[in-house]
This record gives C-alpha cells, sequence and structure tokens, in this order.
C-alpha cells in the first residue's frame, strides 16, 4: 500500500553547501534541551524517531559564565502540562518566566567535552552563540569551524536575561543591544559569515523598534534562516515579599503568552524575507514561542514559517514533540496536504503580503 502521510521533511537554508534536510519540521529550542540546556536528563534513544528534527544547543560564550541568581524559572514546576492554558485553568498558568543568564562552561569546554558526541545524536545539532560585540560572534564562529558534531550555528542576538558584565537580568543585555540595532546585528553576521562556512541562522528579539530593518541586515549579510523569538523581558512580583519571583529581578517570557506576539513577528519577518531581491526572498523564516500542539505550529507555517522551534511545551513534557507530530500530520491530512512546506506562508485574508 503507498504512504499516504504528509510529508514533514524541510529543506533549510537557500544556498547550496549551506542547506539544511531535516526529517521533520520541528526543532529543540536553545536552552530547552534537558535541564543543562545541553541535554541532561534526556533520554536519547527514546527521543530518535519522536518527531525532532533537530537540537539547538544552548547559548555558549567566549567565557565560562556562571548565570543568575537562583530561582531561575517561574513557576518552580514546569511539568505540569497546563503551560498552554487548555483545560480551562486559570490565566495564571500560562505564565513562564526564565532568567538563566547564559550560564556556560564556556566554547573551549563545550567544544572539547560536548560536541564529539554531537556527531551520534539521531538528529543535527546546531549550537547557539552568544557575543556581546560583532568581533566576539566572529571570534566564536571561529572556534566551531571543524569542530565534530556541529550542523550549524545559531547566533543569539537577543538573550535578555544578561546585564553589562555579570548578568543583571536587567533586560538590556548586550545581546539585546544588538538586536536593536540593524547595523550592529548585520556585522554580527557579517564576522561569524567570514570565517564559518556552514548554515548560519540568526536569533531575533521579540521587542525591538525597527524589527523589519534588523531582518534585512541580517539577510543581506548572509543569514541561513531568521528565527522569530526569544522570550520577551518581563516581570512577576511575589506580593506577600514584596521581591520578583525570580533571583534575577526580571526574566523572559516563554510559552503560551508569548505566541500570538511570536506569531505576528513572525508573519512580520516572512513578509521581509517575501520583499527581499531574488534568492535572498527564499531565506526561510522558523517560528518559536508557545508551540504546545500540532494546530500552534501550523499558525507559524501559515504566517510564513518553514519550521518552528519547541521550548516551553518539551521542558514540560518530553514527549511533546511526538505528540505536536501527530497532530501536525493529522492536520496535514484533514487539509490534504502533502508536504508540510506547502503550508509555508498560505495564509488566506486580512494581513496577509
Ligand atoms: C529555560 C530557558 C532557557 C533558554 N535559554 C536560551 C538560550 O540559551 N539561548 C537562546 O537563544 N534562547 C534561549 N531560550 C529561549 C528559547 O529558545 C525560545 O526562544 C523561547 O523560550 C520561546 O519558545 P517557547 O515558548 O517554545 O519556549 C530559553 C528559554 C527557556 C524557557
Amino acid at each position: 500500500m503507498p504512504d499516504l502521510s504528509p510529508d514533514l521533511s524541510v529543506e533549510l537554508g537557500r544556498w547550496e553547501g549551506r542547506r539544511l534536510a531535516l526529517a521533520s519540521p520541528l526543532i529543540i529550542a536553545a536552552g530547552c534541551f534537558g535541564s543543562d540546556g545541553f541535554g541532561a536528563g534526556v533520554d536519547l534513544v527514546a527521543l530518535a524517531g519522536s518527531g525532532v528534527g533537530a537540537v539547538v544547543i544552548k547559548s555558549v560564550t567566549l567565557r565560562p559564565r556562571a548565570g543568575n541568581p537562583e530561582p531561575r524559572r517561574y513557576p518552580a514546576d514546569w511539568s505540569a502540562g497546563s503551560g498552554d492554558g487548555s483545560g480551562g485553568v486559570s490565566g495564571a498558568d500560562f505564565v513562564r518566566l526564565n532568567s538563566v543568564g547564559l550560564a556556560n562552561p564556556g566554547i573551549e569546554r563545550v567544544l572539547a567535552e560536548y560536541a564529539p558526541a554531537w556527531a551520534e545524536w539521531p538528529f543535527p545539532v546546531i549550537l547557539s552563540l552568544a557575543g556581546t560585540s560583532p568581533e566576539e560572534f566572529g571570534e566564536l564562529a571561529a572556534r566551531c569551524v571543524g569542530a565534530p558534531g556541529i550542523a550549524g550555528l545559531e547566533l543569539n542576538l537577543s538573550c535578555p536575561n544578561v546585564g553589562g558584565a555579570g548578568g543583571s537580568g536587567s533586560g538590556v543585555g548586550p545581546g539585546t543591544v544588538l538586536a536593536a540595532s540593524g547595523q550592529l546585528a548585520a556585522q554580527a553576521v557579517i564576522d561569524a559569515r567570514l570565517c564559518y562556512s556552514g548554515p548560519l541562522w540568526v536569533k531575533l528579539a521579540p521587542n525591538v523598534a525597527q524589527l523589519e530593518f534588523v531582518a534585512r541586515g541580517c539577510l543581506r549579510s548572509g543569514a541561513d534562516a531568521l528565527v522569530v523569538s526569544n522570550t520577551m523581558p518581563a516581570l512577576c512580583i511575589d506580593v506577600d515579599t514584596r521581591r520578583p519571583v525570580l533571583g534575577a529581578g526580571a526574566g523572559g517570557l516563554s510559552g503560551a503568552a508569548l505566541r500570538p506576539v511570536a506569531l505576528g513577528l513572525t508573519q512580520r519577518v516572512s513578509n521581509v524575507v517575501a520583499a527581499m531581491p531574488q534568492g535572498f526572498n527564499r531565506v526561510p523564516v522558523i517560528g518559536a514561542g508557545g508551540v504546545f500542539t500540532g494546530r500552534h505550529a501550523a499558525e507559524y507555517f501559515l504566517a510564513g514559517a518553514s519550521a518552528v522551534q519547541v521550548g516551553t511545551a518539551f521542558l514540560e513534557d518530553a514527549g511533546a514533540l511526538g505528540r505536536i507530530q501527530a497532530e501536525l500530520t493529522a492536520y496535514l491530512g484533514e487539509q490534504g496536504i502533502e508536504k508540510v512546506g506547502e503550508l509555508t506562508g498560505a495564509l488566506r485574508g486580512a494581513g496577509v503580503g
């Protein structure tokens, strides 16, 4: 009997030699792969063949970072599975706030101790890099040249949880500064592109005034995909203690509450891509923010994304991607769609174009 199930494979990237073929358009988002973002506590065998197209490894910096004070996540328990608000829970349950502050052992140790194993993993591994200047992004990318197990790089221009020198959680850290400036963002891509010839994705911030300008600069400088978006700077306060609920103060909002925001931004960035000159107008957009179900993923595809990243839902439930894939398959079947790529940008009506 012929296989009638829809084709979920996607090819991300426009230019020869910098394309990445994924078996599924569902990607685990940076910082969300296990308790440390490097896969701690994750059962790789169970994950194989269960909907994971690729994984983005937590943002790595030039030097080790201890990260922000605990608590780093609010609420404390993300395993409840109520993050998408289904089941009529109260609005408070939509909130997923974190401020990890880019805790990581530094690029040298990551490449020496973690990367060799990635080549054996059952899906491609993208390494997220976080620099404080375009030059630093160049230096980080240069270190990754020829490193084993790295299928591509994602430049995190947009972490809200790092302050000036040590990580204050002020929401105006150097990452956000880069993401807010078309010129600096473009220069960061150029500096990384100069030394790294593989797939180079760029992750944008949700809270910048001139997102279109920033996106255009990244595209012109050689980005192979734009990821929309990082978490949104946000604050929750415990009124009993009169303190912020997170040790660092403010944090980044992820999960269901972020979805309509990131979806709107995905559409805006997709429109920027579509208006670019030939070649550049086919660079893929990857949506990220509050994907908990197959229908959420479909929303992002309709808004113009070619793939989606899943963070909070995976942290809540390690089986989330398998379920999302099954739901997406069912949706595509209902819609009579044979290949998931046909859904990209297929939104009808108001706001199109
Ligand atoms: C605990 C946690 C840690 C994160 N760490 C990173 C990181 O290191 N680098 C990065 O680019 N994004 C990081 N993010 C943002 C996610 O990759 C993603 O963009 C965001 O959470 C929105 O997707 P979601 O709603 O599916 O979680 C982190 C998110 C969470 C929840």
